[in-house]
């Protein structure tokens, strides 16, 4: 079902420092930060030539990202993007499976403008998944 890891995503302490990083001693193509704020999220996409991993920063009071930050204060990996040609049919096999969706369990709109969902790290060997649908 899940196709193509889409992006790892790292939530990072100060984003200019992770920009550098990535850019500078790793040398990869970094994008300029963006601010989505109905996601409580600054974002950079890290470009390679398979995947993307995606460096992400709180954005406001109530950013879903706050307490991953106070318990991970140097940072840390938040979770995996997998893609899948059809989410709404992704959920309902894994509903019927008896796997945890985040949320109300409708797709919301992503950081590529896509629909995603999230599924509950206890129920994927302690990983948090976003499924985009591509
Ligand atoms: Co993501």
């Amino acid at each position: 079902m899940i196709g193509k890891l889409n992006h790892v995503a790292i939530v990072v302490p100060d984003l200019t420092d992770a920009a550098r990083i990535y850019r500078d001693t790793l040398g990869a193509n970094v994008s300029a930060p963006e601010d989505l704020p109905e996601h409580g999220v600054t974002t950079i996409f890290v470009n390679l030539p398979n995947t993307k991993i995606e460096l992400l920063h709180p954005l406001g009071e109530d950013s879903p990202i706050a307490r991953f930050l106070e318990k991970n204060p140097s940072g840390g990996m938040h979770h995996v993007c997998y893609e899948v040609e059809d989410i709404l049919a992704a959920r309902d096999r894994l509903r019927a499976d008896g796997a945890r969706v985040l949320g109300d369990g409708e797709p919301r709109t992503g950081a590529h403008g896509k629909p995603v969902l999230f599924l509950h790290p206890k129920d994927f060997c302690g990983t948090l998944i976003e499924l985009e649908e591509v």
